[in-house]
C-alpha cells in the first residue's frame, strides 16, 4: 500500500517502527506499566523484549498490507524514543479508524501525544483516504480525555461498554477528527 513513512512538525517525528527500535521501545513501556497498564491491554508485567520484537515485526506487516499504521514517536532532533501512536481498525468500506497514542512517563505533560495525534490523523485523510478519526478513551481517562480536548477533536458523547482493559470493562468518550479539521475536503 504505503512505503513506511515518517511526519515531523520540528519538535517530535512520528515514523513506521524499525527493526532496530525493540530495546528502546521496550525499555519505554517498562519505565511507564503503571500509567499505561490502566489504559492498554498489552501493557502489563509480561511485556518482554521478544513482545517488544514480535509487535516492530506484525506491526510493519500490517503496514504493508494497510491493515493497521503504526508509528514510534520520537524527538525530531536527538531522536530519542518518545512513545508510540497509530491508525487501527481501518474499517475498508465506511474509511474510518481508530487513533490511539501512549507516551513514556519519563516524557509526560509536554504535548507530546496531541502533537502525534495531529500527525497521524493527517497522514490518515491526505494519504491513507480516510474520512474520519475516533479517539476512543475510556471513562475516567482524564489525561487522554485532555489530549483529544487539546486538539479541538470533536466530542460525540459516551458509548456504554465501549473499551475493554484486560477483565475491566469501561464506558467511553467518543472523540472524533475530520479532514475539515485539517483544511482537507473529505472525499471517497
Ligand atoms: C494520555 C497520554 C498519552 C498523554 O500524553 P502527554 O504527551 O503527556 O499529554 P499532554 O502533555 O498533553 O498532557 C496531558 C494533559 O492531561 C492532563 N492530565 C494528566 N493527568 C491528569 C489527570 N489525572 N486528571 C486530569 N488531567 C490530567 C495534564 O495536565 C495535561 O493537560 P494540560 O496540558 O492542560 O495541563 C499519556 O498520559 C499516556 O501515555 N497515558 C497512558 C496511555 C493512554 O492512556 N493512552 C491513551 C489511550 S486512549
Amino acid at each position: 500500500m504505503f512505503p513506511f513513512m515518517k511526519f515531523t512538525d520540528g519538535t517530535i517525528t512520528v515514523r513506521a517502527f524499525e527493526f532496530g527500535d525493540e530495546e528502546n521501545l521496550h525499555a519505554a513501556i517498562k519505565e511507564s506499566l503503571p500509567e499505561l497498564s490502566p489504559w492498554m491491554s498489552w501493557a502489563n508485567e509480561s511485556y518482554t523484549l521478544e513482545t517488544a520484537r514480535n509487535f516492530v515485526a506484525v506491526t510493519r506487516a500490517h503496514w504493508s498490507n494497510g491493515s493497521m499504521y503504526s508509528f514510534a514517536i520520537v524527538d525530531a532532533n536527538t531522536n530519542e524514543f518518545l512513545g508510540g501512536c497509530g491508525l487501527s481498525h481501518i474499517h475498508p468500506v465506511y474509511k474510518f479508524c481508530n487513533l490511539g497514542y501512549w507516551v513514556r512517563t519519563s516524557h509526560h505533560g509536554k504535548g507530546i501525544a496531541g502533537r502525534a495525534a495531529k500527525l497521524i490523523a493527517k497522514f490518515a485523510f491526505e494519504k491513507a483516504n480516510l474520512i474520519r478519526a475516533e479517539i476512543v478513551i475510556a471513562v475516567g481517562n482524564e489525561a487522554s480525555k485532555r489530549v483529544a480536548q487539546k486538539v479541538d477533536a470533536h466530542y460525540e458523547g459516551i458509548l456504554l461498554n465501549r473499551m475493554t482493559v484486560g477483565t475491566a470493562i469501561y464506558d467511553a468518550h467518543m472523540f472524533s477528527l475530520l479532514p475539515s479539521d485539517f483544511g482537507l475536503v473529505a472525499k471517497l
